[in-house]
């Protein structure tokens, strides 16, 4: 497997330092910038990013240069980078704002400057005290040495950048939640459209981007939107950060090509199953994605074929499951978290995620009814009529209807094993 690092060379060569300015200049870092603002126009690097055809690395996978080119013209716009990161098993920004906070800064300088913005704002999650401070030195750190603040390196382009940081609630990471939450107001996800790039912070046009989206710039930039392209699969380009985590021999986070299968990914990368037990199921994108079974394990890891398979890549989590996984434990932890989660405003989210979590706990608890299968598909259609993929959707935003997936998995592939933790049931149909 021979591809470049993009996005964690530096890390790995210097892992002691490579969050500091010193180390990100002495490798090459603000280069680009620097030859950026002196010779390219706003346009070249649109043309650049759209070339590249990067994906959005935060979940819906838009391409990042066709949402760019939609911002209306009204002024100010914002550049908002997404860190919220709280999907559960997702922990790859953490490590790109942690070890190479500049990295991101200088794509948040070169977006900024392709989309006409004056001020961005990096969003990290509450929860990541050290990721913020790191970025937060970067910040001053950017600022005493010209990269940032009035007239950048003599540009005559001016930028500041606000750190925020959130107050740990995973709907903030959806991107009209995190700009109320930005505005000091509820983190409640907003109608659309209009879209942020129209009406996004303070009504005005913003880009909301993820952490790793944003952190590919640099090197789109520097080398070009069709040398990115040229690295992957044909319809998912590039590399991509994946966190590998539960029965793995070596979970952590990966960055790999685009268009590995999940055998490579799980078997090669991430070393295999514990104790060499068996594979029984994983989780591909994040909490949110329907998931695979070992039928799945040579499709292509990219965003279309996942698609046809009927999951997602969304935020890049995978979450591996071994022979000795009680699947409905696994479901009910998840749909937990969502019914936690959901911040009420809809009423097919807020009653129905709480409802599947009561009903899973109490199959597991021995006390499930022979009706429970029917009442949960039935709460599921209720949250995304049809139970299809991609969901439609009753609910101003996907949380709900990411409650639905791992019940809809569980009765999908292991229907018996439902079945079976309902006392009474195998009577019932057999009667
Ligand atoms: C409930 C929910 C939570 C989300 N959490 C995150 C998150 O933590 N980080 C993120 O980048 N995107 C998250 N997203 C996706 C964002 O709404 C948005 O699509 C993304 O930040 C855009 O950036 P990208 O185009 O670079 O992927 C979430 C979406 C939903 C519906």
């Amino acid at each position: 497997m021979s591809f470049p690092l993009i996005l964690t060379e530096r890390m790995t060569a210097h892992p002691a330092d490579s969050h500091r300015l010193d180390r990100y200049e002495a490798t090459g870092g603000y280069e680009t910038l620097r030859e950026a603002l002196g010779a390219m126009k706003p346009e070249d690097i649109l043309e650049q990013v759209k070339a590249a055809n990067i994906q959005g690395r935060g979940g819906a996978a838009f391409p990042a240069g066709i949402k760019w080119g939609f911002l209306a013209p009204a002024e100010p716009r914002y550049l908002v980078i997404n860190g919220d990161e709280s999907e559960p098993g997702t922990f790859k920004d953490r490590q790109l704002l942690e070890r190479d906070p500049h990295q991101l800064l200088e794509g948040a300088i070169l977006t900024s400057f392709c989309i006409g913005a004056n001020h961005a704002f990096i969003y990290i999650r509450g929860e990541y005290p050290k990721p913020a401070r790191r970025v937060q030195q970067a910040v001053e750190a950017a600022y005493a040495k010209g990269y940032l603040g009035q007239n950048i390196l003599g540009s005559g382009f001016d930028l500041d950048v606000t750190v925020h940081l959130g107050g740990g609630a995973y709907i903030c990471g959806e991107e009209t939640a995190l700009l109320n939450s930005l505005e000091g107001q509820r983190g409640e996800p907003r109608l659309k459209p209009p879209f942020p790039a129209v009406e996004g912070l303070y009504a005005k046009p913003t880009i909301v981007n993820n952490v790793e989206t944003i952190s590919n710039i640099p090197w789109i930039v520097a080398n070009g939107g069709d040398a990115y392209a040229a690295i992957g699969d044909v319809d998912s380009v590039g590399t991509r950060m994946f966190s590998l985590s539960g029965h793995l021999k070596k979970p952590g986070n990966y960055e790999v090509p685009m268009g590995l299968t999940w055998r490579e990914l799980i078997y090669e990368v991430g070393g295999g199953i514990r104790d060499d037990r068996e594979l029984k199921c994983w989780v591909p994108g994040g909490a949110s994605a329907p998931w695979f079974v070992a039928e799945h394990l040579d499709t292509k890891v990219t965003k279309d074929d996942c698609a046809r398979a009927g999951s997602m890549l969304g935020s890049g989590a995978v979450i591996v499951m071994d022979d000795t996984t009680n699947v409905v434990a696994a479901a009910h932890r998840i749909v937990k978290f969502f019914a936690h989660e959901s911040c009420g405003q809809c009423t097919p989210c807020r009653e129905g995620t709480t409802w599947l979590e009561r009903i899973l706990w109490r199959l597991l608890n021995g006390a499930g009814r022979p009706s429970d299968i029917d009442l949960l598909l039935d709460i599921c259609d209720g949250i995304s009529p049809g139970l299809a993929w991609p969901p439609r959707m009753t609910t101003i935003c996907p949380l709900g209807p990411s409650a639905v997936s791992p019940i809809t998995s569980i009765m999908t592939h292991f229907r018996d094993e439902v079945e079976a933790m309902i006392p009474g049931l195998q009577e019932v149909a057999h009667a």
